[in-house]
């Protein structure tokens, strides 16, 4: 585990020292479509982990209706990527909410994130701390595609159509492919075949998280 110094966010590792025993803090990663969402429900459901996903959280900002929503709604609409300091406290605000809870929680399963590899600094810094963990779900595009039109056609998600596909498709493997080798070299990545069955896709993760 990349554990640096802490910030005080409450993520460091704990009293005894011993890094198994700290909450866990696992990076969700994959193209859009890939499946990230559908299989966070499943490892919340068995671990318990706080899901917080970066998408969801700027969605809610734009819901706001603030000036700073009506920029994130822009920027994500047109399948680029939020500006690393609006991400980052947001992300950071969630995180914190988490803590306060009466619950603690075990872990943290943080989808969509790091995205680009200033991210990836910013976490460290904000954080003070990297995660245990990369899942990376792989799929074909021809299959991530498919799924977002489908799901367009019931979602309401400004991005699912096809021309947001597409440049969310481009940003991926320009940003945030990037991410997922800086954590391969350091032997973090765990990858799972998203092509199959959620089942399938879920029952991978497990063997991963297990593991952890
Ligand atoms: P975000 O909300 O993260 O969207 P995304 O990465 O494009 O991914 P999706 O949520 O569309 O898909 P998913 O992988 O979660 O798949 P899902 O489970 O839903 O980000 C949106 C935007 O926000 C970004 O483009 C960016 O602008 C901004 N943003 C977010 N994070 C940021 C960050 N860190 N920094 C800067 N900007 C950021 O599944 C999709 C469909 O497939 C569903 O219908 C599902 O039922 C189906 N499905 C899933 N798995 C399977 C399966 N195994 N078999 C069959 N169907 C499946």
């Amino acid at each position: 585990m990349g554990c640096n110094s802490s910030k005080g966010t409450g993520v460091e590792e704990n009293n005894t020292g011993n890094p198994k025993e700290a909450v866990k803090i696992v990076f969700l990663l994959g193209g859009p479509g890939s499946g990230k969402g559908t299989v966070a429900e499943k490892i919340v459901e068995t671990y318990g982990f706080q899901h917080i996903s970066t998408g969801d959280l700027l969605r809610d900002e734009v819901k706001a209706g603030t000036p700073l929503g009506k920029q994130v709604g822009e920027i994500m609409s047109s399948g680029g990527l939020v500006p690393v300091d609006t991400t980052m406290d947001i992300l950071k605000a969630a995180m914190e909410k988490a803590l306060q809870g009466e619950k603690k929680p075990t872990g943290f399963l943080i989808d969509g994130f790091p995205r680009e590899t200033s991210q990836i600094a910013a976490f460290q810094n904000k954080i003070g701390r990297d995660c245990n963990i990369v899942l990376y779900l792989d799929a074909p595009e021809d299959v991530m595609v498919k799924r977002l039109l489908n799901r367009g056609l019931t979602s309401g998600r400004a991005d699912d159509n096809e021309a947001s596909i597409k440049l969310r498709l481009t940003t991926y493997n320009d940003k945030t492919a990037p991410v997922i080798s800086h954590y391969e070299a350091k032997g973090m990545t765990r990858k799972i075949d998203a092509s199959g069955t959620v089942d399938e896709v879920w029952s991978t993760a497990n063997g991963y998280l297990l593991a952890l």
